[in-house]
């Protein structure tokens, strides 16, 4: 509102579910049943849930009411028709299919453009999409531009791609051996940075030049909108939507978790605008996720999903969501957390390494931060470092991820102001005991996407 600082939610509160308070003690119990991974916890031993934005964004009341007068027939149900009218609207694509997330979009397009010998490169491919890609026996490069790998430099658009590396990269690989370009809006795993739309562009005149596939991973296309008028010359007077159509323009199709921008709690889909492709992603979406009118989704779902794409775009509510992410940002920054800046649109990520500079990098100092939090405070984050992006050399020595960060990710209408002074306070008392210089090491860990599911103990 303007002329005010206070950031009021946008909305007022008409149901609630209530938060079980624990102690220290029982939170200790709680984590070393859970093996120090806070994937393992359950969600009744945790105060404050920031391992993830996604799919726990609060509806809203005509999203509840969407639900209820879906359509749940089980071919060319209403509820298909207005998300797919939504869909495509939103994204100038001819061909939209329905999936129940957006791994499994990842999966039908990227096992079929994918295989051994593939390269894919994007900003930063996040993990579900280089566990497709790396499952199809393809290789996924990331080229973020310099500036994104260094945590404290300031850069309005650090979630942008090197083009001139890609240009090289492709020319290097071959452009028939290329199985996509994804440029991730905003880049999750480099620390939810945006794209600016001149840098979307020039990816897509790349991508053109070589005759190379341009997708885009647009789960957070909102939000990154909300950057790109605010942050880049000749986007200020044009509507958040008209920002991400036009950023959707530069692209051969996209991949939406929805459970993000979508504001729902499960769904997703591609679009595509090539006749073939979209045909042979339709035969694998049949035989994996359902019909072509509903993917892995009830109508209900697809009816919430259409009305929450909608809303997304409201300024009231973009403005309050990039507002008040920036607040826990900027008021950790004066407390002297270490973090990624500038503070993105959907989460605070801390930069672990400087945050516990004693703690060598194979003890997963990002870990050790997880668990103080949830220790000190039943505050649930997510470790975006060597645990999640690590691989080892043939020694089984750790290859370090480019960057160690703990990630606040911020759930879409569900936290009040209260809630994140809390989160400040118990950060207060974090940065009263950083002395620590043991972490972790890990017990038992599967072959991909290690972080769900690996077991930790504590070094000493
Ligand atoms: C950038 C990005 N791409 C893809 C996905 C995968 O989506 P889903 O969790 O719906 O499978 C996510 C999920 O967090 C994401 O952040």
């Amino acid at each position: 509102m303007e002329g005010f600082k206070t950031i009021i939610e946008p909305f007022r509160i008409k149901m609630v579910e209530p938060i079980e308070l624990t102690t220290r003690v029982e939170r200790e119990l709680f984590l070393e049943k859970a093996h120090y991974n806070t994937f393992l916890l359950h969600s009744s031993e945790v105060i404050i849930d920031f391992l993830t934005d996604s799919g726990t964004s609060a509806m809203s009341a005509n999203q509840w009411a969407g639900m209820i007068v879906a359509d749940e027939s089980y071919a060319g149900a209403r509820s298909w028709e207005r998300m797919e009218a939504v869909v495509k609207h939103l994204t100038g694509c001819p061909f939209i299919l329905p999936t129940h997330q957006g791994r499994a979009a990842e999966r039908i397009l990227y096992s079929h453009l994918g295989g051994k010998g593939k390269t894919f490169i994007s900003n930063t491919h996040f993990d579900t999409t280089r566990a497709n890609i790396e499952f199809s026996g393809a290789e996924a490069i990331d080229i973020p531009i310099k500036e994104a790998t260094i945590p404290s430099l300031e850069h309005p658009f650090k979630g942008n791609l090197d083009v001139d590396k890609l240009d090289a990269l492709i020319a290097d690989k071959g452009a028939k051996n290329i199985g996509a370009v994804i440029l991730t809006v905003t880049n999750n795993s480099g620390g939810g940075q945006p794209v600016s739309m001149q840098n979307a562009r020039e990816v897509g005149e790349v991508c053109k030049k070589h005759g190379v596939l341009y997708i885009l991973d647009c789960c957070r296309i909102a939000e990154n909108s909300w950057f790109v008028k605010h942050r880049e010359a000749g986007m200020e007077n044009k509507t958040y939507e008209q920002i991400a159509q036009e950023m959707f323009g530069f692209a051969d199709g996209a991949i939406m978790s929805a459970k993000k921008d979508g504001l729902v709690n499960m769904g997703g889909f591609m679009s595509l605008k090539d006749p073939e492709l979209a045909a042979a992603c339709t035969n694998l979406l049949i035989i994996t996720e359902g019909f072509t009118t509903y993917g892995g989704l009830s109508g209900r779902d697809m009816e919430a999903m259409a009305i929450g794409l909608t809303e997304v775009f409201d300024p009231d509510y973009l403005t309050y969501r990039i507002r008040s992410t920036q607040y826990l940002g900027d008021k950790l920054t004066a407390m002297g957390v270490p973090l990624v800046r500038p503070i993105g649109g959907h989460a605070v990520y801390i930069d672990a390494k400087a945050f516990y500079p004693n703690i060598p990098i194979n003890q997963y100092p990002g870990q050790a931060l997880v668990a103080e939090l949830y220790l000190t405070g039943g505050i649930r984050a997510v470790e975006i470092g060597s645990v999640m992006f690590g691989k080892y050399d043939a020694l089984k020595n750790l290859i370090p991820a480019p960057m160690e960060l703990v990630r606040l990710a911020i759930p879409r209408r569900v936290y009040t102001q209260s809630h994140i002074e809390y989160v400040l306070e118990v950060f207060e008392k974090l940065v009263g005991y950083r002395t620590r210089n043991k972490g972790y090491k890990i017990t038992k860990e599967p072959e991909f996407l290690r972080h769900f599911t690996s077991h930790f103990a504590p070094i000493g």
